[in-house]
């Protein structure tokens, strides 16, 4: 089967989880599936954390995962070791237990950026300015025992996307980018069949950065060899599987056709259609 073909709209929630695993030496995945009702698939909402001299937590996960996550990072890191936590984006995936963890970690600083503060605190950011450090797209930061940067992925939908680079491992955190959906809890994308993937990274990238369409091909192709000269061996995405080293081409390779790649459709009223038939379908049963 793949993804865009139709799914069961009524698909269950997904309730197999992937533990975290080192991806590079001291760097983890901390791994979330979601799977909402008449979704094409799954999607993963992973976050990273490397446990350097000085503990870089790279974004806080989702509310709905909160316990899982912050058994999983806690299951790595003593609160009080965290120094760092950054936020690629204000999108609620990817800050959603920030305030959960900022609480739990009293020497923590949240690395962030003057947009995205402004961004959340329409919402709501209970940080105080003095526990900030803004970190904008092309600067870098000392942690100790390496200097990472942050580094805005060619495809995003926040305009205050920064992804991380840490040079020390190679491992790249493309926070939206790079992603795809999954058929369930899927830790690299060596797992997926190669057409699945092809098929389910080019409908993320254009669903989630619908404005790729309009990019000159060779301007596009400049913002891509921003990353591609980073020479990244693992990239990391909230999103999808990790890509390892033995992918990474093929990864850089299917970007740079985004803009060129016919789009698939979104699932539409008729499948909106097929769910509510099915929940109604299921509560009559349950009443009967
Ligand atoms: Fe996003
Ligand atoms: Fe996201």
């Amino acid at each position: 089967m793949t993804l865009t073909e139709s799914t069961p709209a009524h698909s269950a929630p997904i309730t197999e989880r992937l533990a975290p695993i080192e991806i590079a030496p001291e760097t983890f995945v901390i791994h979330d599936t979601y799977s909402p009702p008449g979704a094409p698939g799954a999607v993963h909402m992973n976050s990273m954390l490397i446990r350097g001299a000085e503990p870089f937590v790279v974004d806080t996960g989702t509310p709905l995962n909160r316990a899982h996550y912050l058994d999983d990072l806690f299951g790595l890191v003593e609160p009080e070791d965290v120094r760092w936590v950054f936020l690629s984006h204000d999108d609620i995936d990817h800050y959603g237990n920030v305030h959960e963890v900022m609480d739990a970690c009293p020497n923590a600083t949240l690395v962030a950026s003057w947009f995205l503060c402004d961004r959340i605190g329409v919402d709501r950011l209970d940080v105080p300015p003095m526990r900030w450090r803004w970190l904008n797209d092309g600067e870098t930061l000392d942690i100790g025992d390496r200097t990472v940067a942050a580094i805005r992925p060619p495809l995003y939908d926040s305009p205050t996307t920064r992804g991380i680079f840490d040079p020390t491992t190679r491992v790249y955190w493309a926070s939206d980018c790079y992603a795809t959906p999954v058929l369930g809890p899927t830790a690299f994308v060596d797992e997926l069949d190669p057409d699945v993937w092809s098929e389910g990274f080019q409908a993320f990238q254009a669903w989630n950065s619908p404005w790729v369409a309009m990019l000159d091909a060779q301007r596009f192709a400049e913002a891509c060899a921003v990353i591609e000269r980073l020479a990244p061996t693992t990239i990391a995405t909230c999103h999808g599987p990790t890509i390892g080293p033995s992918q990474i081409d093929r990864a850089f390779e299917m970007l740079r056709r985004v803009p060129t790649t016919p789009v698939p459709p979104q699932p539409n009223q008729l499948v909106l259609d097929e769910i509510v038939a099915a929940i109604e379908s299921m509560s009559a049963e349950l009443t009967s």
